[in-house]
């Protein structure tokens, strides 16, 4: 098994509409391909981690690498792990500054990533939530 966790940002011509089909799209994939992780955009930048079986998250991480929609690709961690570190959940969609969930973004993204053996991944993820509040 296993994770990656990138950091990009959104290309400027990308609505929160765009954002959201984006998201529901991946997520609907990624349940097809077993694919776990989290999703989280600020309006501006994407904090994603991703995890599953080497070969299909290879293929998926060269679809995004591709995409258009964003730019300034930096991988923050790249690992194998033992088992899955997210819930066997479709991806969560994200949490933007206009989502009623953004008030309690940080207790949400905690508890999302509180399995997380890399404790560098899981501050990236827990400090992203902080700034957008
Ligand atoms: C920030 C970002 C994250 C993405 N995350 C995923 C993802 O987790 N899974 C996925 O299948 N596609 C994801 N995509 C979409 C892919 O880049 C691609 O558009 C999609 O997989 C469909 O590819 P296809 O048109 O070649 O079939 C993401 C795109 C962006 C910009």
């Amino acid at each position: 098994m296993h994770q990656i966790v990138f950091t990009s940002r959104a290309a400027r011509s990308l609505s929160s509409d765009d954002v959201a089909r984006l998201c529901d799209q991946a997520a609907l994939r990624n349940a097809v391909e077993e694919i776990t992780g989290l999703f989280l955009y600020d309006g501006a930048r994407f904090l994603s981690a991703l995890e599953g079986e080497v070969k299909v998250l290879e293929n998926t991480f060269a679809r995004i690498m591709s995409d258009q929609r964003h730019f300034g690709i930096e991988i923050l961690s790249s690992r194998e792990v033992r088992n899955r570190e997210f819930a066997r959940l479709p991806m969560s969609c994200p949490l933007t500054n206009d989502d009623p969930r953004s008030t309690n973004a940080v207790e949400v993204v905690k508890s999302s990533v509180a399995g997380l053996s890399d404790i560098k991944a899981r501050a990236y993820f827990i400090g992203f939530a902080k700034l957008f509040r």
